[in-house]
């Protein structure tokens, strides 16, 4: 039995949902759904209101429609509706990098600066329905991209900044983007990052850009293409600051975003605008308690799905002051985090268990030295959470005043599906606790048989809900076969999960071949073939193994080309290869050489086995007398990487 933490007497006084107003709603939500949504449907502003709400299959084909009939404008939402009450209230505050700059735009600035954009864009002959590749710093133009972009019409891909030329180019090839809005250069932590020089480079494989409009963020010298690229400044200058936002049907692509698959290339996810924005506006309500007022602080970067809903959409949809953070949180000091939660009175701080470990590291005082007084609530995402971290950020960052909601979902879902509701939800610590309205989890064995009760397995969810994702990008076939193959009939989110006897779910990671670095979702597949890419290279197979402050690392088991030597230079140029093939977060912590892998006589690896020797779990690594080759184990488990 794990420690309950009731729910504070403070937060019960004023949270928007408490016990009994989430079990009604709740069983409402999945009694009658269609009912519960087109209530909820109406928090977003309609041009032309819906009149269907759902229709949805998770068999066949696989159709998912949400308030299909209905038209809107998802910036409008998040701006124009705003204006009359809270133009004047702070939509972004901005944190630099360096300490000393920070910036507060109200929504009538935003709405402006939105406005100026899509003039721009258009003039550019930029299109509802053509696609937009934003690769931009944490500054605010990259949420005026985004935005400007829903209000053309247009469907934003957001490649983050840490992507090396080689990722940015195969993102902007699979959907054929006619533009990308980038920045001179990044800054993080005091560093540079050649983003426009990356940009340079990718684009020479990339023949759909006709344009590159650059923002001047640290003013570095780059090299500007005539006819190509354009300066973000000049053209928002010279455009209008006025403008019409496009009507869209509720199912039109808001935006893609790649994301790593258990196979193959990264995975084009495509959410569309109604129901994604209701969602993400919902969740940001109700799992944050957000009042108005409160100042809201996001640690994300915008390029993963975490900042699309939770910095931007969700926020910004209920009028909210979100906060966008360009920098890390050990820079200039370990007490960053806690010195801009001061600097700006944030009330409810959501950032990732990484980041809680690599700070728990330093000690309490660099904490307990700064006031946090302000903050309310504390949320954490990307990875689960262990108890031992939850406990230190409930204790050492919230002083035990605050909740902390375990937050669990994924880029395909588009908000928020298992976390408990500051009101209404006792916490277990490293339990994402109970759905969220509308949303039903389902546990299955390895056959696909239900499991009820208390139970361990595989996390599916039965039906659909707003947030939902709609389709892979150019690929329907392969998001049949990534979500509803495995499972007939439902879809499969590749976690396994834990359910006790209160019906709190646990969840215990990914069950597939994707590993999770830092709350960076990372494909084994792709670092298998940037590695096997080197010349020197002959094969590699890569699996997770636990790391103390990631989460998980990366272990790659290399073979070598016949006649190589393997040497600790060569380890070396195999780790900065990943980094230039796909980005640094996809580095290997541990590159072990291996003469053979283990196979199966008809030539599967067998990461089963993998896994365990890389665990450094070698006493249990069960069957192996299907291997082809059974000696080629003695010789990974003696030279084995990890023996923490
Ligand atoms: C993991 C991030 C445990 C999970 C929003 C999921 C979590 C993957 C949690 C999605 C959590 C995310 N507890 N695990 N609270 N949140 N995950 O697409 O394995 O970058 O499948 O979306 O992160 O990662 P993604």
């Amino acid at each position: 039995m794990s420690e309950v933490y009731p729910i504070p007497a403070e937060t019960a006084k004023s949270a928007l949902i408490d016990e009994k107003t989430y079990h009604e709603w709740y069983d409402r939500s999945i009694k009658d759904p269609e009912g519960f949504w087109a209530e909820h449907g109406k928090r977003i502003d309609w041009i032309k209101p819906f009149t269907k709400v759902k229709d949805v299959s998770y068999n066949g084909d696989v159709h998912i429609k949400w308030y299909e009939d209905g038209t809107l404008n998802v910036a409008a939402n998040c701006l124009d509706r705003h204006l009359a009450k809270r133009g004047d209230q702070t939509a972004i505050i901005w944190e630099g990098d360096d300490p000393s700059e920070s910036a507060h735009i109200t929504y009538r600035d935003l709405h402006e600066r939105v406005c100026r954009l899509a003039n721009a864009l258009t003039d550019l002959g930029v299109k509802a329905g053509d696609r937009i590749t934003i690769y931009l710093p944490m500054i605010p133009e990259a949420a005026v991209a985004m935005l400007a972009s829903a209000r053309i019409g247009a469907v934003h891909s957001i490649v983050f900044g840490g992507f090396s030329p080689d990722a940015l180019a195969g993102r902007i090839q699979d959907c054929d983007s006619s533009i990308v809005i980038t920045a001179d250069e990044g800054l993080r932590g005091g560093r540079k990052v050649p983003l426009k020089a990356n940009v340079d480079k990718a684009l020479e494989t990339c023949w759909s850009v006709k344009n590159v409009v650059v923002v001047k963020r640290t003013g570095g010298n780059v090299h500007m293409v005539t006819g190509r690229d354009s300066w973000y400044e000049d053209l928002v200058a010279k455009a209008a600051p006025t403008h019409t936002p496009v009507e869209m049907s509720a199912e039109a692509p808001l935006f893609l975003l790649y994301t790593s698959g258990s196979t193959g290339k990264p995975k084009g996810v495509l959410h569309t605008s109604g129901g994604y924005l209701v969602y993400a506006s919902m969740t940001h309500q109700y799992v944050f308690d957000y009042h108005d007022g409160d100042i809201y602080w996001c640690t994300a970067d915008v390029g993963w799905v975490t900042g699309h809903s939770y910095i931007v959409y969700g926020p910004l949809a209920n009028g909210a002051t979100t906060l966008m953070f360009e920098g890390i949180p050990n820079y200039p000091t370990v007490s960053r985090f806690w010195d801009v939660v001061d600097k700006h009175k944030v009330n409810i701080f959501y950032t990732a268990p990484t980041a809680i470990r690599s700070l728990m590291r330093e000690g309490e005082e660099p904490v307990k030295k700064t006031s946090r007084a302000s903050l309310r609530l504390l949320g954490s995402v990307g990875e689960p959470i262990n108890p031992e971290a939850w406990t230190w950020y409930h204790r050492v960052v919230g002083d035990g005043r605050c909740p902390i909601v375990d937050t669990w979902w994924q880029t395909e879902t588009g908000g928020i599906l298992i976390t408990p509701l500051p009101g209404a939800t006792p916490l277990k610590p490293g339990s994402a606790t109970r759905p969220f309205f509308g949303v039903v989890p389902l546990m299955v064995d390895a056959e696909g048989k239900e499991l009820l009760g208390a139970t361990e397995g595989n996390l599916c969810i039965a039906d659909s809900w707003p947030g939902q994702m709609r389709t892979l990008w150019g690929d329907h076939e392969r998001f049949k076969q990534s979500y509803f193959t495995t499972y007939p009939g439902r879809y499969f989110t590749g976690d396994g999960a834990r359910r006790d006897e209160d019906g709190y779910y646990w969840i215990t990671g990914r069950v597939d071949d994707v590993i999770n670095v830092s709350g960076h979702r990372m494909g084994t597949a792709e670092v298998e073939s940037a590695l096997v890419a080197h010349p020197k290279v002959a094969e590699a197979a890569v699996v997770g193994y636990p790391h103390e402050i990631k989460g998980q690392g990366i272990y790659a088991y290399v073979t070598l080309i016949q006649g190589e030597e393997p040497t600790e230079e060569l380890r070396k140029e195999l780790v900065n290869w990943v980094r230039k093939e796909i980005g640094p977060i996809a580095s290997p912590d541990l590159i072990q050489w291996s003469p053979g892998l283990p196979k199966t006589r008809s030539g599967k690896i067998m990461r089963r086995i993998l896994r365990k020797i890389a665990e450094n779990d070698y006493g249990a690594l069960g069957d192996t007398s299907t291997l082809a080759d059974p000696t080629v184990v003695d010789d990974l488990v003696e030279n084995r990487m990890n023996r923490v």
